[in-house]
């Protein structure tokens, strides 16, 4: 007989809940609905890890707006940063004399985001904004400029709400650090 697998059996320690999630990212919300009253801003998710913070940021703004993806390339089937960035999908629409806000799940050594604020930038923008869910402080190569950041976190690696280790764990409803035997066993798989 087939065993379920659980993926909350995975999970050493749930670091934010997902009623404490869903309450910051309503504040997000609503404090970007009024910084974009007067626009309509245009939202860059980068995909895949940011794709649920996004979906429920821009249900708390009630404003008008306009949702747009890119996809670059993350760690790949590791937990450390290759130092390389590469977009794997680029906007299909202009920016020029828009507002932008870049949405992303996580900040980790910043070269990300360093990367993808000055290839959008170059694309002259009215503005220029980040918000981060997840900030973590202590592992920043380079610096980033967060206009507006969910939770700073350790310098541990996390998954769920969209973060993932080799493609699982962002159906996880909560931001959670996984057991080391879970580690081993998404590397090998
Ligand atoms: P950075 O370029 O090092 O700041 O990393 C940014 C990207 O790395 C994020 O968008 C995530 O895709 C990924 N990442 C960084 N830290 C974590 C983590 O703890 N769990 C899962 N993915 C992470």
């Amino acid at each position: 007989m087939k065993t379920t697998v659980r993926l909350d059996d995975s999970i050493a320690e749930v670091l934010i809940e997902a009623d404490v999630l869903q309450d910051r990212v309503k504040e997000l919300g609503a404090r970007l609905s009024v910084l974009y009253k007067d626009s309509v801003p245009i939202l860059v998710g980068v995909l895949k890890g940011a794709a649920p913070f996004l979906v429920d940021l821009m249900r708390a703004m009630p404003i008008p707006l306009q949702v747009e993806f890119m996809a670059v390339s993350s760690y790949g089937r590791n937990t450390q940063h290759s130092g390389v960035v590469r977009i794997l999908m680029d906007l299909v629409v202009g920016i020029e004399g828009r507002d932008v806000l870049i949405v992303e799940d996580i900040v980790d050594t910043g070269l990300t985001l360093d990367y993808l604020r000055s290839y959008l930038e170059n694309q002259n923008p009215r503005s220029l904004r980040i918000v981060a869910l997840l900030d973590k402080v202590e592992a920043r190569r380079v610096a980033v400029p967060l206009d507006y950041v969910g939770f700073q976190i350790p310098n541990e690696f996390v998954v769920g709400y969209g973060l993932d280790l080799a493609e699982q764990y962002r159906n996880l409803p909560y931001i959670g650090i996984l057991k080391a035997l879970a580690v081993a066993e998404a590397l090998r798989s």
